[in-house]
């Protein structure tokens, strides 16, 4: 197998390639047009084995920014998966079609085991409640380009914090860039994983608050990250009913938040953030949706060595 480089958790690029990513998308969001040709002859396949709208057609965008052509389903039905055929039968194929494959599957590790068969980049596009990592590099260039830093924020996370792959992603890769200061907003049944809050209390040796209400720590927040209750990771729907309006983030809670917090959301969205908070410039979610593509742009950019990471 040949050796490349995939994107399966953010652990797999240094803090140093996150940052150049991160600044690279801000370039290609300022002038896009200088990137319209660095993919030309290059083939993205997209394997969408779970629904999505922004992380496939903001990779979908992307790559067709970057002059480069696309295959792919986004819905499993439509492949030979349908027929039975194994997730590495199907790897292999599509690494003779294909420069580079970006898949969501709902099982945990799938993106792992896909990349043991395949001789092109696999990027992981969302795999079960485990991880999200370019979701990550979307909240991380919102972060960048909004508060001007990555560091040395108070960040909370609001919501459905045990099955929320965006959060568990995020969390880990906020705390390896210095992080110190998290507030988990969640019911009890919806923690943070024991085995990641030790973790992150180990290594990185960060403070970490729970509560119950947002309202309870608000003016304290910097960065208030809202989640979705994940209706898809529940074994049994009583359990969601029970939940699913644990949270509803209304534009008077942002009375007595800081002025220059921001408001994010991976989206999609059902009910937890009003629809009249859109309209206060603290809700930045929409513009992170945004981010992604160039973000993205970046990150395809450096796995087919093209264009700024182009070899010698
Ligand atoms: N944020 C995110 O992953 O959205 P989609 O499910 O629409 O891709």
């Amino acid at each position: 197998m040949k050796n490349v480089r995939h994107l399966i958790e953010p652990e797999d690029l240094s803090i140093d390639e996150i940052n150049e990513l991160v600044d690279l998308g801000l370039k290609m969001y300022e002038n896009p047009k200088a990137y319209a040709s660095v993919c030309q002859g290059q083939i993205m396949a997209s394997l969408f084995f779970e629904p999505s709208t922004r992380t496939k057609f903001s990779f979908d965008s992307a790559m067709l920014r970057l002059g480069g052509q696309l295959i792919g389903f986004a819905d499993a039905n439509t492949s030979a998966a349908k027929k039975g055929e194994s997730l590495s039968d199907t790897i292999r194929v599509m690494g003779f079609y294909s420069d580079l494959i970006v898949m969501r599957h709902p099982k945990e590790g799938a993106p792992k085991l896909a990349s043991h068969y395949s001789e092109v980049p696999i990027i992981n596009g969302g795999d079960g409640g485990h991880q999200h990592p370019t979701q990550t590099l979307t909240d991380l260039i919102t972060i960048k380009r909004f508060k001007g830093s990555i560091e040395g924020h108070t960040v909370a996370f609001c919501g459905d914090l045990k099955y929320g792959r965006t959060v568990h992603s995020l969390i880990r890769t906020l705390a390896r860039f210095n992080t110190k200061k998290f507030i988990l907003i969640s019911p009890e049944e919806l923690q943070l994983p024991d085995s990641l809050k030790k973790q992150l209390k180990r290594l990185y040796d960060v403070e970490i608050k729970e509560v119950r209400y947002v309202e309870e720590v608000i003016e304290d927040i910097d960065i208030l990250y809202m989640t979705r209750i994940q209706k898809e990771r529940f074994f049994n729907e009583e359990d969601y009913l029970k939940l699913k309006n644990s949270y509803i983030f209304t534009k008077s809670k942002l009375k007595t938040a800081k002025e220059d917090m921001i408001v994010m959301h991976p989206l999609p969205r059902v009910n937890e953030i009003a629809y009249d908070v859109d309209e206060d410039p603290r809700a930045i979610y929409f513009e992170q949706s945004r981010m992604g593509v160039f973000v993205r742009m970046a990150l395809i950019t450096k796995l087919l060595e093209v264009g700024p990471y182009a070899r010698g």
